[in-house]
C-alpha cells in the first residue's frame, strides 16, 4: 500500500504529517492526553515517501512543537465534546489534515463531520484510512477544496445544512492563510452558522523570527506560514466577531490547561482562545 500512496512531502499539506507525528507520539505515552490509534498508520505511510534527511527535519520540528501542540489537541477534543453536548450536530474541520476525530471520539451517528482540505492531503489520507479498514462512528464527508476559493458551494453540495448548529474547528490551519483570507473564511462560516453554532479563534503571541517558526517556514517551502503571524494583534478579533454576530468569551491558556496533568506554562495570561457562539 505504502508505495502507491502519494505522500505530500512539501507544501502546506506536509504540516499535517508533522501533527500526525505528534499525535502518534502522544498516543504511545502512558500518561497520554488522548488516543489516536490511526496516527501511526499515517506516520508509517508518510515515512515511506520521505528521504532520510527530510524525515529527520520533520521529526525535529515535531519535537519543537510537541508540548504545546499536543495539549492543543486535547483542548480541541474537550471543545468537541462540549459542542456536541450543547447540540451542535455538524462539525466542520477547516484544514482537517490527518484528523481522525470522526473515528476516535465515539461521536454518535447523528453527527456529521465535514473535513475540508486540499487535494494533495486527501490523495494521501483516504488510501491510508481505507487500508486500515477503520470506520467512522459518525457520518463523515470529505470536501476537497481550497479555503482561498469557493469552499462554500462544495460544503453545501456535500449535504451541509446551514439551519443546523455547527461547530467550526480551526486547529492550526487558518494561520496558513493571510489575514484577508482568514477574514473571508470567517465571514463565510458566519453566514452558514445557525444560532448556537460555535467557533474558536486563538489569541497567540507568535514571534515569526523565533527558530521553530523560521525552520517551519523553510521546511514548508512554497506555501510558508504567512507574514500576519508577525502582527497577530493588528485587529481586535473579539470586537470584530461581536460585530458580525458572535458572542465571545476569552479563556486563557493557563486556565484551560490547569486541569491537565502536564506542564503547560504558565504563559502570558493574554494568550489563549476566544470561544465564540453565534447569536
Ligand atoms: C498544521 S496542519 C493542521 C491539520 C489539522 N487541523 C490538525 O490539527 O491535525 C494545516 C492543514 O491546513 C491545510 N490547509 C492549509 N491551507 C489550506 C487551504 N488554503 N485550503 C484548505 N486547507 C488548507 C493543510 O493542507 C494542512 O492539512
Amino acid at each position: 500500500m505504502a508505495e502507491t500512496v502519494k505522500v505530500p512531502v512539501d507544501g502546506v499539506a506536509v504540516t499535517a504529517i508533522g501533527v500526525a507525528v505528534i499525535r502518534a507520539r502522544e498516543s504511545e505515552r502512558e500518561d497520554r492526553l488522548y488516543d489516536d490509534p490511526l496516527a501511526q498508520a499515517f506516520v508509517t505511510a508518510a515515512r515511506a515517501g520521505f528521504g532520510e534527511q527530510r524525515w529527520t527535519q520533520l521529526e525535529a520540528l515535531a519535537d519543537q512543537f510537541f508540548d504545546g501542540r499536543t495539549i492543543g489537541v486535547r483542548l480541541v477534543d474537550e471543545r468537541f465534546e462540549a459542542a456536541v453536548a450543547a447540540g451542535c450536530r455538524q462539525i466542520v474541520l477547516l484544514g482537517a489534515g490527518l484528523d481522525t476525530r470522526a473515528y476516535r471520539m465515539n461521536l454518535p451517528q447523528d453527527i456529521t463531520v465535514f473535513e475540508i482540505d486540499l487535494p494533495e492531503l486527501f490523495d494521501f489520507k483516504e488510501p491510508v484510512l481505507a487500508a486500515t479498514e477503520a470506520t467512522p462512528t459518525c457520518q463523515r464527508r470529505v470536501i476537497v477544496a481550497d479555503l482561498r476559493e469557493d469552499w462554500r458551494k462544495a460544503l453545501l453540495d456535500s449535504g451541509f445544512q446551514p439551519s443546523v448548529p455547527t461547530y467550526w474547528v480551526d486547529e492550526g490551519s487558518l494561520g496558513y492563510l493571510n489575514q484577508d483570507w482568514n477574514r473571508s473564511v470567517v465571514l463565510t462560516l458566519t453566514e452558514l452558522s445557525a444560532p448556537g453554532s460555535r467557533f474558536g479563534a486563538g489569541r497567540v503571541a507568535v514571534d515569526p523570527d523565533a527558530p521553530p517558526y523560521r525552520e517551519l517556514r523553510n521546511f514548508v517551502g512554497r506555501e510558508a506560514p504567512p507574514e500576519h503571524m508577525a502582527r497577530p494583534a493588528d485587529f481586535d478579533v473579539e470586537a470584530w466577531l461581536d460585530e458580525i454576530g458572535w458572542d465571545t468569551q476569552f479563556h486563557s491558556w493557563n486556565d484551560m490547561t490547569a486541569h491537565l496533568d502536564r506542564p503547560a506554562g504558565p504563559l502570558n495570561p493574554r494568550i489563549g482562545s476566544i470561544a465564540a457562539i453565534r447569536r
